[in-house]
């Protein structure tokens, strides 16, 4: 079967659209915090040059060359031991197993721009309060929203790659840069501007542990949408004249900048209320509500456009992490589009109510094993475990298994000079870095 094309624009927007997430606006500015600010970033961006740049490429060769499904595409372009390779394209179901956590914390986003229009948190322990009540008591408040995540999804992925998915991010994306830009330029001019640039850039060299390392990398592939398979399906639809490394430089350039916008934005308001930049969920959900409070009428009107803003970035996410098992379906088993849709969107929608329950009081004993919840055994398999794996799977096929003349033959008038670094790199460097990663957090190994 074959698949239908974005623009050009379209494809970069899309694809910007899948990069830039929850990861950006809430992950990024806290774990720069806690890994040594600007020690941490610098780690991040030669990361994210180093693996993530290479493993990009390598991920929609994947998709241009095959254009087809994840695992059909490994099937076609592998020359031998097809029947092996096109294990490796189950990656598209990581992002599936993603979707069930991150619809339900779009749900959260979704609630908190109500929360924000209606009465905002006055300090941060009711702050704390709020958060709380809605994860461990409101269970209809988060099987509301959750399903208002659910069905934005999979109408905009039923519509299809062009009528849906690129008209989707074609608004979206523009929109949540304005409402990014704007407050960026009111933080600009706040004397907590100072504070939250030194606290994201100064190094402190004494937190860059090798964790940092693998923290980094982990995060440079979550944020980037590498290995999912997202990139790879939308790769699929990129027009054939379309050049895979000025739409990878663009998605990188666009993720990382809004992810350090987002953080200095964050932290300025942060530093300029007196707050303590709060760790993971708490940072968005505790902290801030309780400084946009403080802020008066402004923090008003800027806590609805932030949550908006979130929830844009989430969903624009959100439909790339459908989308490849949906294409899937359509090509393996001849689905129409629509009953694709539908069926995915089931299938995250059931288990992200799993996910709801399992943080719920009275539910959630009997849905956790050995420490963890289902919802934290989402997001440690598909981060720890098959990221890190299809990444590597990724580089070993294009840098060892396709023909390289094929390999040459596409990216070579695109890179020209650059190739044979970009070669070397994917054939030694990234394989490294993820085989030290993957052992680093499944906790095999701590170096
Ligand atoms: N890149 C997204 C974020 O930073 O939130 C998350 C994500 C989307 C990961 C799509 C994987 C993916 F396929």
């Amino acid at each position: 079967m074959k698949i239908a094309q974005f623009s050009r624009i379209g494809f970069m927007m899309a694809a910007v659209g899948s990069a830039v997430g929850l990861g950006n606006i809430w992950k990024f500015p806290y774990i720069t915090g806690e890994y040594g600010g600007g020690a941490f970033v610098l780690v991040y961006l030669m990361t994210v040059m180093l693996v993530g740049f290479t493993v990009m490429i390598a991920e929609m060769l994947i998709g241009y060359l095959g254009r087809r499904d994840c695992v059909a595409n490994f099937e076609t372009l592998a020359p031998r031991h097809k029947q092996w390779w096109k294990h490796a394209g189950w990656m598209g179901v990581t992002s599936s197993l993603v979707m069930i956590y991150y619809s339900v914390v779009i749900g959260w986003i979704l609630n908190y721009i109500t929360v924000a229009m209606i009465q905002l948190p006055s300090s941060v322990s009711e702050a704390e309060t709020t958060f709380n009540t809605m994860l461990k008591q409101g269970l209809g408040t988060q099987i509301f929203f959750h399903t208002i995540a659910f069905l934005i999804t999979t109408a905009v992925v039923a519509k299809g790659i062009k009528g849906g998915i690129e008209k989707f991010n074609m608004v979206l994306m523009p929109a949540l840069m304005l409402i990014l830009g704007v407050m960026f330029v009111y933080a600009f001019n706040m004397d907590g501007f100072s504070q939250a640039f030194s606290y994201m850039f100064t190094p402190d060299w004494s937190k860059l542990t090798s964790e940092a390392f693998a923290v980094a990398v982990g995060h440079a592939f979550f944020t980037l949408s590498l290995g999912y398979g997202a990139i790879m399906i939308y790769s699929a639809s990129l027009p054939k004249e379309g050049n895979m490394v000025h739409s990878s430089l663009f998605v990188i350039a666009g993720d990382t900048i809004i992810a350090l916008v987002a953080g200095l934005v964050l932290f300025t308001f942060l530093f300029q209320y007196g707050a303590e930049p709060a760790k993971g969920p708490g940072l968005v959900f505790i902290s801030l509500p309780a400084v946009f409070f403080q802020m008066g009428v402004i923090g008003n009107v800027f806590s609805v456009l932030f949550f908006l803003a979130l929830a844009f970035a989430g969903l624009t996410s959100a439909v790339s992490l459908v989308e490849p098992m949906v294409q899937y379906l359509i090509d393996k088993y001849d689905f129409s589009r629509l009953k694709a849709a539908i069926v995915m969107g089931l299938f995250f929608y059931l288990f992200g109510i799993v996910a709801i329950l399992s943080q719920i009081e009275w539910s959630a004993p009997a849905l956790t094993w050995g420490g963890k919840n289902f919802f934290d055994w989402m997001d440690y398999i598909t981060s720890s475990v098959l990221l890190p794996t299809a990444g590597l799977a990724m580089a070993i096929f294009v840098g060892y298994v396709i023909e390289k003349e094929r390999v040459v033959s596409t990216l070579k008038p695109q890179m020209g000079w650059f190739f044979p670094v970009w070669y070397f790199s994917l054939r030694y460097i990234a394989p490294i870095a993820l085989v030290v990663v993957l052992l680093n957090l499944t906790g095999i190994i701590k170096i």
